[in-house]
């Protein structure tokens, strides 16, 4: 069988790092295509020079051409930019369309069978329209926002309660802002719902609601500290799993954003629900209980998407 091919479209520091772990993985042949003239040859002659360290039998390769991402199997989508001082969400919001036009076009002339994750923000609004643009079946194309915010959620539950994260199963859906909706009731440490470990004195309530605020507020914390741009690591790692997912047909149930059909109440948009993922694509979106809370919520943050999926509208009048 031949190698899987692997198009990282955006060679910053998520494409870079991407990079780096699907070749440590032998996930495939890796193409880092860029805008920027030089960057992704760079990184990818630099990671192609460790590959004889760890033995890794993958090829990397650095483009400026949407042709070198001939045939993907799986296309990760980080171009863009990041929102600077003194531009609004707005002004990002239309820029990183544009960019989303041009790599849903790319991505449809040279790699339409492709599974395509996108990790560009904003990202419910942008996986959307990225899925428009390249006219790939809509569960051929997802976004990658709640694997990492779940990872974080489980992060800090790991670190309050010594218990490790393999045994921690944490759950963050909705859009992914500020109204994302970490799920405690669904969350489980050692087996036990959150709510249970209130109740048996692991945390207080105090302490649990700091958690669900601190990963509502992941990204900007990472931002603060690092001050010149955001986070990578956690964000890479939480694509190639969902990447792996796809190329091996794991059918692991990862929190993504899906083109939801009518689940959760959602017709026609990209929210992050939990997708099972397999050679298919998004194959099923496992719909969780909600009470009255959780899904007043959801609605709040979905209601945000909406909105942002309507100004991309009135940006770019080819969406529908
Ligand atoms: N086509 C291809 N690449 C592009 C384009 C384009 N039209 N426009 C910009 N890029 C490239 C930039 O040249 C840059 O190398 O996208 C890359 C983005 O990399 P970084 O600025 O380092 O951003 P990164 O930290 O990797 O995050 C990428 O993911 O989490 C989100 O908010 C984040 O939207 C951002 C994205």
């Amino acid at each position: 069988m031949a190698r899987k091919k692997i198009a990282l479209i955006g060679s910053g520091m998520i494409g870079g790092t991407l990079a780096h772990v699907a070749a440590r993985e032998e996930l495939g042949d890796v193409v880092l295509f860029d805008i920027a003239e030089g960057l992704p040859q760079g990184k990818a002659l630099d990671l192609a020079e460790s590959t004889p360290v760890y033995n890794s039998s993958v090829s990397l390769k650095g483009a400026n051409a949407y042709e070198d991402i001939a045939g993907a199997d799986v296309c990760i989508v980080t171009a863009g930019v990041p929102r600077k001082p003194g531009m609004s969400r707005d002004d990002l919001l239309g820029i990183n369309l544009k960019v989303m036009k041009a790599v849903g076009e790319g991505i449809k002339a040279h790699a339409p069978n492709a599974f395509v994750i996108c990790i560009t923000n904003p990202l419910d609004a942008m996986v959307w329209a990225l899925q428009q643009f390249s006219g790939l079946p809509a569960n051929k194309v997802v976004g990658m926002a709640g694997v990492l915010d779940s990872s974080r959620f489980a992060y800090f539950l790991s670190e309050k309660t010594g218990v490790s994260v393999a045994d921690i199963h944490a759950w963050t859906l909705a859009g992914h802002g500020d109204s994302m909706v970490p799920m405690v009731r669904h969350s489980t440490v050692g087996g036990l719902p959150l709510p249970q470990l209130v109740k048996q004195g692991w945390m207080t309530q105090e302490e649990l609601d700091a958690i669900v605020d601190r990963t509502r507020k992941g990204g900007g914390e990472i931002v603060a500290l690092l001050k010149t741009g955001s986070a990578y690591y956690a964000p890479a790692e939480s694509a190639i799993a969902m990447a792996k997912s796809y190329l091996k047909d794991q059918k692991r149930v990862l929190p993504a954003a899906a083109f939801c059909q009518g689940e959760y109440g959602v017709d026609g948009l990209y929210v992050g629900v939990p997708t099972l993922i397999g050679a298919e694509g998004a194959e099923k979106i496992v719909e969780f209980d909600f009470n009255d809370a959780e899904q007043e919520m959801f609605n709040t943050s979905v209601e945000a998407v909406g909105g942002l999926v309507d100004a991309c509208k009135d940006i770019d009048s080819s969406l529908k």
